[in-house]
């Protein structure tokens, strides 16, 4: 094992990290620094300090990471309307090359060569971490304990926490609990039930909506406030990025807004099953598509949607801080332009819908589409010939077809 001087690890405080923190101390004997990042997960993240120092970490990193996780994360993302696989608002994927970002950042300022990690082998994250590392400086190593250790079970997990005296909270005692990340923009649940796709997730995995059974029986209105592709207001009171999504959260969360049952494809190879829950999300990324409407192009719009599964695909692998990445952000981000004004919408029951928008950018006319005789020159003859042209192949290619 090459000797290292420092580590940074990305550190939550939770029981698994603090095994790691320890499992690194012993391996490698060295110094570990803990990084924590505030992304709005809705911790009190002043336990991770308590139980870093208890393990004799002399610098411990805690940042509050919301304003530039929004800002420089999600609103890029939200500018593309990225879904993967259709569906996902990848809240979990677009947190790691943010929190990467950092880690390396540190590693840098304390003349650390190594960063850890407390990813599991079998995951998209890890990915995303080290793919990230290695773009942001290809000098570091990452350290994935998950991957190098003999623990195999989560019984032999919690032998190595009583025999390192780590406290092990009452609740993480039994069988292995739902594995939970949480984030401004979501809140994703694997494993235990979940884990059989046939099965009905339980009530109680959800965390930040409630059934849309159970929503209010009125609807709530919402405005939200563009400015060049980005969220800017709530019911005309300015924002900023992370106050934002806070904000709608607890609005689409108590009208069940936001939630997904979703069987995917990782990167790795397998398939796995997940408790989505993403209201905040789910009203701008609506709202987003609203605004578009009236002030995209359409050949503008429809060459978004053809490259937009392909930006997806890109952040849910892991190449965030990537070429191919960065190319069509530019393309993405000169498309917004005028993408400004408001939309507003109707939260109700598990539904965020665009009732109205407008914007001073609008390129929509209603003059040109009227029923009613208009004003602007529009010639209908124009009209037959364009299908009259566009229908001749068809007409030869059926005459073929008959003969
Ligand atoms: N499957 C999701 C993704 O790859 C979430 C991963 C993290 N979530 C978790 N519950 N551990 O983006």
């Amino acid at each position: 094992m090459t000797k290292l001087e420092k580590i940074v690890l990305s550190y939550s405080g939770g029981l698994d990290t603090s095994i790691i923190l320890k499992w690194l101390q012993e391996t490698y004997g060295c110094e570990v620094v803990t990084f924590t990042a505030d992304l709005g997960q809705g911790e009190e993240l002043e336990p991770a300090r308590a139980k870093a120092e208890m393990s004799g970490v002399k610098d411990i990193r805690i940042v509050d990471l919301r304003e530039e996780f929004v800002r420089d994360f999600v609103f890029p993302m939200l500018r593309a309307n990225a879904l993967y696989e259709g569906q996902y608002l990848l809240g979990s994927s677009i947190a790691r090359p943010l929190i990467a970002k950092h880690l390396v950042g540190i590693a840098r300022e304390v003349g650390a060569h190594a960063v850890a990690h407390g990813a599991t082998g079998k995951g998209n994250d890890q990915l995303r971490f080290e793919l990230a590392v290695n773009a942001l400086d290809p000098s570091i190593k990452v350290i994935a304990p998950w991957r190098q250790w003999n623990i195999r079970s989560r019984m032999q997990l919690l032998e190595y926490a009583e025999k390192h005296r780590i406290p092990v909270p009452s609740d993480k005692r039994g069988e292995a609990p739902f594995s939970i990340d949480a984030n401004l923009l979501h809140t994703s649940t694997e494993g235990k039930s979940l884990e059989n796709p046939a099965e009905v997730a339980p009530d109680h995995v959800y965390q930040r909506t409630v059934d849309p059974v159970d929503a209010p029986d009125t609807p709530e209105i919402v405005t939200i406030g563009f400015e060049r592709g980005d969220p800017v207001s709530v019911n005309g009171k300015a924002m900023t990025p992370a106050a934002l999504p806070t904000e709608l959260n607890g609005r689409g969360g108590r009208h069940g807004v936001g939630r997904l049952d979703l069987v995917e494809n990782r990167f790795i190879g397998m398939k796995s099953r997940g408790i989505y829950e993403t209201p905040g999300g789910t009203i701008l990324l609506t709202a987003h598509r609203g605004i578009e409407s009236i002030t995209l192009d359409r050949a503008a719009a429809h060459l978004k949607d053809e490259i937009m599964p392909r930006y997806a695909e890109l952040i849910y692998n892991g190449f965030w801080f990537a070429p191919e990445r960065e190319m069509l952000q530019a393309l993405i981000d000169q498309s917004q332009a005028f993408v400004s004004g408001e939309v507003t919408l109707r939260l109700y029951k598990g539904s965020a819908s665009v009732i109205s928008r407008t914007s001073r950018c609008s390129l929509y006319s209603a003059d040109l589409v009227t029923f009613e005789e208009s004003a602007i020159a529009y010639d209908h003859h124009d009209a037959e010939g364009f299908i009259r042209l566009n229908g001749l192949r068809l007409r030869s290619w059926a005459a073929r077809n008959r003969r």
